[in-house]
């Protein structure tokens, strides 16, 4: 442990439990890491609780249970359990896929409080084309069981050049579902998704009209459905506030114990991640070199350094600095004021040309066999 300021540590707000890297689907944008079959390891119901319980005693109030698929988990409810008697509000992120209405049933008695499905598409082909599995119809159903059994049900569909035209369908599917919140959540460009990049980005045209089309949707259902559409930093100008900055609000612990302050971080070079197995997690939270890397602005570089916009955006996100320049110290190339941002812009040459040819390349599918490649 490094050792470091105490007094500019705020505790972790939010808890990820990516509880498995098991998944049933094979979405070419996943967010685990591309070589997540070198970690087949999962720490066991015991390691999970004591996990739950110190994060909480830090002030934790919001858990995520995720993976991977969270249900491949066969404790899964004594899990939800634990943390509904800890004070948790916990919220289940999955695909639906193997969610039967026992197990709603059992996870609602054992105190969960929020699912949030993903739907690949609002058609069946292209669904079960992007999940790499036939998922369509129980998806469906299960959605339908989950505002059976009364939850607040999230219908998180993640958009990317191969569903994007499909923005009304989307809209409509979410609306007949019953979903509460419909995210829209732009492809985020990293590991599975990163190496996608020219066959999964849209145009900016494409982005403007689908844009426009979930903003008039949102009219239309105001007071019954929410609807978020989560924009795709690329075409921004300013970088995102990646994870609140570091270390500040998320603490994400992967299947094998490790804890990372964002879900890439394990790709950064030199972060050496602690686990759950050797320390504790305050002591992680507040003494790790990982997670004192980049808290605060001393790590800045210009242009950075004396922005007057860095206490709002913290210098983007880190993952992305080093992803395009090679550099996890630089800013976010995303930022017009990046000299680096040259490489955003040609990324999106690059797709737009893919797009022009007709998507000619094939996807790479989120699996092990194509995981032990990396
Ligand atoms: Fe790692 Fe943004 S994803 S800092």
């Amino acid at each position: 442990m490094a050792g470091s300021n105490k007094a500019n540590i705020t505790p972790p707000r939010w808890l990820l439990a990516e509880l498995s890297y098991k998944c049933p689907l094979q979405c070419p944008y996943c967010s685990n890491p591309l070589d997540y079959a070198k970690y087949p390891d999962e720490l066991n119901t015991e390691d999970w609780k004591r996990v739950l319980s110190q994060a909480r005693k830090m002030g934790a109030v919001q858990l995520g249970f995720s993976g991977g698929e969270p249900l491949t988990r066969q404790d899964l409810v004594e899990l939800v359990s634990h943390a509904r008697e800890l004070g948790y509000y916990s919220n289940l992120i999955t695909s639906g896929y193997g969610l039967t209405e026992q197990k709603i049933v059992d996870l609602k008695q054992a105190g969960l409080d929020h699912i949030q499905i993903s739907i690949q598409a609002s058609t069946q082909e292209l669904n079960d084309h992007i999940a790499g599995t036939q998922t369509y119809q129980q998806k469906q159903e299960v959605a339908r069981l989950i505002k059976k059994h009364g939850y607040p049900m999230v219908l998180c569909v993640v958009i990317h050049r191969a569903n994007i035209h499909q923005m009304p369908q989307i809209l409509e599917m979410a609306e007949n579902l019953g979903a509460d919140y419909l995210e829209l959540a732009n492809t985020q460009y990293y590991g599975w998704a990163h190496i996608n990049r020219d066959v999964l980005l849209p145009t900016r045209e494409q982005f403007e009209e689908a844009e426009k089309i979930a903003q008039a949707y949102k009219e239309k259902v105001a007071g019954k459905m929410k609807i978020y559409y989560v924009v795709p930093d690329y075409y921004e100008s300013r970088p995102k506030a990646c994870m609140n900055g570091w270390g500040t609000t998320f603490l994400t612990i992967a299947p094998d114990g490790t804890a990372l302050p964002c879900h890439s971080a394990r790709e950064l070079p030199g972060l050496d991640c602690p686990n759950v197995k050797d320390y504790s997690i305050e002591q992680i939270w507040n003494e790790s070199k990982t997670f004192n890397f980049f808290r605060g602005t001393e790590w800045m570089q210009e242009p950075c350094r004396s922005c007057d916009e860095k206490l709002k955006d913290f210098g983007g996100c880190r993952c992305q600095a080093y992803l395009f320049n090679g550099d996890m110290y630089s800013t976010d190339p995303v930022c017009s004021k990046s000299p680096e941002r040259h490489r955003i812009d040609e990324a999106i040459t690059s797709a737009r040309a893919t797009a022009m040819a007709g998507n000619e390349k094939p996807l790479v599918f989120r699996n092990s066999k194509n995981s032990r490649q990396f």
